[in-house]
């Protein structure tokens, strides 16, 4: 259970990683435990090949800097292999099914790792459909609903930085404006879905327009109410703020707008002063930090100053995405 001692050991092996929700907190806590003894290894130069000769596939639909390397770094490091695939160069994109990929490339390897992430009402059903025919396990590096390879790094890092009780500390989850792309929903989705089962008083805030999906939202509502924590939705960045001790904002798009990004650019675009700069800073606690999963845009969603200054956890929150996803293969493949 979230902020006890002791973590009761589950055998893991063949599970999918799909999204947080379908992880018990006794198997999230075993997946942190491990991060953390992985990081320590990784720094002290310690070996650790426990997948040796272990094949994962990495399925990607969108771009990508942070998870395929962390994957294809940490799969090299517990002493197996990655295949990168693009879906765009491979049979899928002539319509090949997502039963005939799942089935063939789990007679290959051992786990098979998907981002489809772009379009609202596929990437999760697709990396489903997979799952129900891959005889390995199925991980999910983002899809339209969670990013659960994100928020379990993101749990990491402020864990790190709080202590492992993280009862009653506020995070401000915060919509940011950004001129670059449309960004996926699902890192959102994912904080107010994870955050609010280990008690975390969880405000998110964003401009009318850019709710997020239904079910998410009434995940947290419920989760709030089950673990003493809280949840509430509020449309302004400064009130999202106050007495934070994280604040995560960062820009996403309109569910219903996917296929016409400029049309959701240009409704973003009415937001440009939703940034994260030192006058919001200071109203978050004195010891508040700065998040992001990244690729952050800077000057848009964040000044240099907030990014680059002494709040900023943006690079050990990114280095944790090595160790946990480290953690999450070796004890599912
Ligand atoms: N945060 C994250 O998932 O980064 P990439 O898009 O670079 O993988």
């Amino acid at each position: 259970m979230a902020g006890e001692e002791e973590t009761m050991k589950t055998d893991l092996k063949g599970r999918d990683y799909i999204t947080t929700a379908e992880w018990t907190d006794e198997e999230l806590e075993q997946a942190l435990e491990l991060s953390s003894d992985l990081k320590k290894m990784f720094r002290q130069g310690i070996p650790h090949r426990i997948l040796p000769d272990k094949t994962v596939f990495l399925l990607f639909f969108d771009k990508s800097t942070r998870t395929r390397n962390s994957f294809e770094a940490g799969i090299t490091q517990l002493g197996g292999h990655a295949h990168y695939i693009a879906a765009e160069t491979s049979q899928i994109a002539h319509g090949e099914s997502p039963k005939d990929t799942g089935v063939i490339l789990s007679s290959y390897g051992h786990g098979i790792a998907i981002r489809h992430d772009l379009v609202p009402g596929e990437g999760n059903a697709y990396m489903r459909e997979v799952a129900r025919w891959a005889t390995v396990p199925v991980l999910n590096m983002q899809c339209d609903v969670d990013h659960p390879f994100q928020t379990l790094a993101d749990l990491m890092t402020i864990r790190e930085e709080f202590g492992r009780n993280l009862r009653g500390l506020k995070i401000a989850v915060s919509w940011a404006y950004a001129p670059s792309y449309a960004k996926p929903m699902s890192v959102p989705q994912g904080l107010i879905m994870l955050m609010t089962r280990f008690g975390m008083h969880v405000t998110l805030a964003h401009p009318p327009e850019f709710r997020l999906m239904e079910e998410p939202l009434r995940m947290a509502r419920e989760n709030a109410e089950r673990s003493g924590g809280r949840f509430e939705v509020v449309d302004s960045m400064d009130a999202a703020f106050e007495g934070a001790h994280v604040v995560y904002p960062k820009s996403w798009g309109i569910e219903s707008l996917f296929g016409k990004p400029e049309e959701a650019l240009a409704i973003a675009a009415r937001y440009k002063d939703w940034i994260c700069d030192s006058r919001r800073m200071a109203l978050a606690r004195k010891e508040a930090v700065y998040m992001h999963c990244l690729p952050a845009d800077r000057g848009y969603e964040v000044t240099d100053e907030v990014m680059d200054g002494p709040q900023s956890r943006v690079y050990p929150e990114a280095e944790n995405r090595l160790h946990t996803c480290k953690a999450i293969m070796a004890l599912t493949m």
